[in-house]
């Protein structure tokens, strides 16, 4: 089979996108594929129609990649592709829409407002501590924590350095542990603790510096909660309507009480996928190596 694989992009994302979509072509052709890596330009459809692989393995992530764009374009040229179709990806990509449909699903979600960003240049949208988040953004870019104690909303947010467009989603914040699980098809691979090291959220840094985070699976939880996790996981991804795998996270605030209040955060239905990435490493939990899961996700393509 020729496989294209998508990687780079425009998004902010590009250079995670860069990353995963390296590793998954060189361990595509370890399976014994031909690969044909292709950087998206403006330009991709033109490329893919010449191009004409039988699958396109997407490794994009943000805007253009991750968001039903560019899987409208593979719905056009009849080219079979790996993840999400059009409107999960378009869905998913939303913070603010995803949760609502998550949570109609039954999907525990946090208080939100979505506003335009220049609605918090004078006074707290709510009382504080609370989270400002691009609507449609990943790897954390954009997001901002505002702490109990500070006086006013955070000036970045209405400042000419913003770039991540006017849409705004503000969120009470959810003290507490970082929780992610993995979905492949209709099962969940498992559910991974991320501890931030010497930083104070999981932030681009902590996710992309080597040493910037510790990752551990199977999470030391109860197995209750385990449980529980696996089964919102893939609710949100059946209720979002994904394909193939994605990866939803969540917070887990144990302070007030011993069941603790687990929170769904967001579902990517286009997660970070080096060998080092959360996903791939609860493939390799659930006992698939990376190139077994590859395979996986390019048999499984469809459009
Ligand atoms: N947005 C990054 C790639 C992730 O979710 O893994
Ligand atoms: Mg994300």
């Amino acid at each position: 089979k020729h496989v294209a694989v998508l990687l780079g992009g425009f998004s902010s994302e590009r250079p995670v996108s860069l990353s995963s979509g390296n590793a998954c072509a060189d361990a595509l052709e370890a399976e014994g594929y031909r690969v044909t890596r292709v950087d998206v330009e403006r330009d991709v459809s033109a490329r893919l129609a010449d191009l004409k692989p039988d699958v396109v393995f997407n490794a994009l992530h943000g805007p253009f990649g991750e968001d039903g764009t560019i899987q409208g374009v593979l719905e056009y040229l009849q080219i079979p592709y790996t993840h999400s179709g059009v409107m999960a990806s378009a869905l998913a990509m939303d913070k603010s829409r995803a949760k609502t449909v998550a949570a109609v699903a039954g999907v525990p979600v946090a208080a939100s407002l979505v506003l335009d960003r220049f609605a918090i240049a004078g006074e707290h949208p709510m009382e504080p501590p609370y989270v400002v988040k691009p609507v449609r953004e990943g790897s954390s870019f954009g997001v901002v924590i505002v702490k109990e104690d500070q006086a006013h909303p955070p000036q970045i947010v209405t400042s000419s350095e913003w770039r991540y467009g006017d849409e705004v989603l503000v969120e009470r914040y959810i003290h507490g542990r970082e929780l992610t699980c993995g979905v492949m098809g209709d099962t969940a691979l498992g559910v991974t603790e991320i501890v931030p090291l010497g930083h104070s959220f999981y932030d681009y840094d902590s996710k992309y510096a080597t040493g910037g985070s510790k990752h551990v699976i199977p999470a030391e939880i109860s197995p209750n909660l385990y449980q529980k996790i696996q089964i919102l996981a893939l609710r949100a991804h059946q209720a979002i309507g994904c394909r193939g795998v994605s990866r939803s996270d969540f917070r887990f605030d144990d302070r007030f009480s011993e069941e603790g209040e687990l929170i769904w955060l967001e579902i990517n239905t286009q997660p970070g996928m080096t060998p080092t990435s959360l996903l791939p490493e609860m493939a390799a939990h659930a006992g698939y190596t990376f190139g077994e899961f590859l395979r996986w996700m390019v048999e499984d393509a469809s459009c």
